[in-house]
């Protein structure tokens, strides 16, 4: 027996740093679309996901939470997870870099690059950006910042091993222009020549020194792994590349399609290639970059508080709704837009209106004329050629759509059919039909014609909108879903007994909706406001009026103030307590110069027991206001015209 034609196609590992928004769900909802079409037309597919979880960002927000980095990460995960499950994602394999055979390649990949000499000992000093984990050059910042994320970079200077990058340029620069289709879409080819390849590669910095949470460099125990370098593997170390795991390297690779977002396809064009060379493995056949999802004509961030959850869309409009607006209405390898208002339209005009009505409507002629009963199409008309010719033709042009990653335009082709089909129609007027008792077996051929179109559309559809293909097959009692069937126009058996079911897409009613959605999304922001806050102590026990009333608080002003020697942290001051001078030693130098309180109005513990700091006696104490942390503290000053000496009560 011949061997199944395979295909391997794999997302972006996720970083578990925080909740996934619809942007991430662009990407794994495509590569979704693209693995269930290759499925149904024969392939034996392997769908790749999963998570990238080690690095400096993971282990600081894991430090700030107070729980260990797999405890941190564990967590995410599941939410990751699950995600992927409502929205009906059919990978393969989900990995995870901190899976114990994943680790197990990297240190094998890093000696052996060590070994060959590829990877060396140096000394690493530049930008670093610890959001996106990547190094800069001082002359790629774009205004002194990250020229990926905008974000402020730091200096770094560590001992570092470097992979020898700059050795396998020429040979990447060859391979890129004789293989036209590696890099896709055609303009971000010239992007990494022109901009990266062409002004020279550096040598990569491959180990970091300054955190933990990564894999250790089995043969020098103060180095993690860079997290680039682990992340990247992920792509053969699930294929059970020098792990333990079953051995799928000779059955998957080189991968058809990487598919991954614009932002990240320096590092699958350039980097990932020349690590494929250095191994002596074949590279991808393709790096496909698609654009990014845009929200208020801006990327979505937390702090503009315009991320879109897809949890909330899937739960609100199902999941295949969300699934169509992404791969239709985003240019594939373009930025497109995502509002709410846009979202609910085209639900509405393609979904309920276009799909939904053709196929209740036809649902309900065979019932009400056939008793539920598909009839045999025994009196043909010319009028059915156009429909008929059509339907043939559109499996070929959306598999030649989907072999070019144009997925809006495979949809075009589909809803090309579903509106031609709802043009006959009105063109054969099933109603009109129906009342001429000689125009039966007309009306039965209408309706086997429009039933037979329906399951092509099913078939069509299922990798797009697999919820709803099923539902329709349900709906029509499709016996016959396979790839194949769509080669003639008579998979439909006259005498299958259709039922009505729900309804597909229910119509919505816009301006309520987008009303709800506004609500939710003021809610959910108010929540994430609460998480954010920074957390306040807990008050101290209760006291009573008189235990106030022993502290005698004054108003002082403020004479003079100047440093502590040999004590950086504190100030101080002489203050004037209604014609008595008191000092005082207070550590708030880290927050005001000496003269910025000079001739100010402050509050003045004015009983406290006198004490000595540092050598310098202190009778009393200034009020300050300060974050929990000790970021930042404001002295207490008083506005308006009273006495130095008055009580404050
Ligand atoms: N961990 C790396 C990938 C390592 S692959 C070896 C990473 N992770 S990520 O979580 O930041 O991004 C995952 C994917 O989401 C990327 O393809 C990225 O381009 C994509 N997107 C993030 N925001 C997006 C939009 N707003 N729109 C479309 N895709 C976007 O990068």
């Amino acid at each position: 027996m011949e061997d199944k034609k395979t295909f391997y196609i794999t997302t972006p590992i996720y970083y578990p740093s925080a909740k996934l928004h619809i942007g991430n769900t662009y990407t794994t909802v495509a590569a979704d679309a693209v693995a269930r079409f290759k499925r149904l037309t024969g392939y034996d597919v392997m769908f790749l996901t999963g998570s990238d979880e080690h690095g400096q960002k993971i282990q600081r927000i894991a430090e700030e939470k107070g729980v260990s980095e797999k405890a941190y990460v564990d967590e995410i995960v599941d939410t990751i997870k699950h995600l992927w499950e409502i929205m009906n994602i059919s990978y393969d394999k989900y990995i995870r870099t901190t899976d114990s055979y994943h680790i197990e390649s990297v240190k094998k990949i890093f000696n052996k690059l060590y070994e060959k000499g590829d990877i060396y000992k140096g000394s690493y000093e530049g930008w670093y950006c610890t959001p996106c984990e990547s190094f800069w050059t001082e002359t790629q910042l774009v205004d002194g910042k990250c020229p990926d994320c905008g974000r402020p970079v730091e200096t770094a200077k560590e001992e570092a091993y470097f992979f020898k990058m700059s050795k396998y340029a020429d040979k990447l620069i060859e391979y890129i222009e004789t293989h036209p289709d590696f890099i896709q879409p055609e303009s971000r080819k010239n992007e990494m020549i022109n901009n990266f390849l062409k002004p020279g590669l550096q040598d990569l910095c491959v180990s970091r020194t300054s955190f933990n949470w990564g894999i250790p460099v089995e043969f020098d125990k103060g180095h993690v792994v860079y997290v680039w370098m682990d992340a990247l593997s992920n792509y053969i170390s699930a294929l059970g590349y020098e792990n333990s795991e079953e051995n799928l390297m000779g059955k998957y690779w080189p991968c058809d399609v990487h598919l991954v977002g614009k932002d990240i396809i320096r590092f699958h064009t350039i980097y990932w290639p020349i690590m494929l060379m250095a191994l002596d493995l074949p590279l991808p056949k393709q790096v496909f970059g698609h654009g990014w999802l845009l929200v208020d004509g801006g990327k979505m961030s937390k702090s503009k508080g315009n991320v879109v959850d897809p949890e909330i869309l899937v739960k609100e409009f199902g999941a295949d709704a969300v699934r169509y607006y992404l791969l239709h209405e985003i240019p594939f390898g373009s930025d497109g837009v995502f509002t709410n208002e846009k979202f609910i339209n085209k639900t509405n005009s393609d979904l309920a209106n276009d799909l939904g009505n053709l196929v209740s409507r036809t649902v309900a002629m065979v019932q009400k004329y056939f008793d539920s009963v598909i009839p045999a199409p025994v009196c043909k008309d010319v009028l059915d050629n156009e429909l008929i010719d059509l339907a043939l033709k559109t499996p070929k042009e959306v598999e030649k759509a989907i072999d070019e990653y144009k997925l809006p335009e495979a949809l075009d082709n589909i809803w090309n059919l579903i509106k031609r089909a709802n043009k006959y129609i009105d063109e054969t007027m099933p109603w009109a039909l129906a009342k001429e008792e000689d125009k039966k077996e007309r009306l039965g051929t209408v309706l086997y014609n429009l039933s037979e179109t329906i399951r092509f559309i099913s078939v069509l559809l299922a990798p797009f909108l697999p919820e709803t293909s099923e539902k329709i097959n349900i709906k029509l009692n499709v016996q016959c879903a396979s790839w194949c069937s769509l080669a003639s126009f008579d998979g439909t058996k006259a005498g299958t007994k259709v039922e009505k079911g729900e309804n597909l897409f229910p119509r919505i009613d816009v301006e309520k909706k987008l009303e709800e959605l506004e609500k939710i999304r003021e809610e959910q922001s108010k929540k994430a406001e609460k998480l954010n806050a920074p957390k306040m102590r807990p008050i101290k026990p209760e006291i009573t009026i008189d235990d106030f009333d022993k502290l005698d608080l004054r108003l002082v002003k403020v004479l003079e103030c100047e440093p502590v020697k040999k004590a950086n942290k504190l100030l101080k001051f002489k203050v004037d307590l209604g014609g008595e001078v008191k000092q005082v030693i207070s550590g708030i130098a880290k927050f005001y110069k000496p003269e910025e309180l000079v001739g100010k109005y402050v509050i003045f513990v004015a009983n406290l027991k006198p004490v000595k700091l540092r050598g310098e006696l202190s009778e009393g104490m200034i009020l300050s206001a300060a974050k929990e942390d000790d970021s930042e503290l404001f002295v207490t000053t008083i506005n308006g015209e009273l006495p130095a000496g008055s009580e404050v009560r």
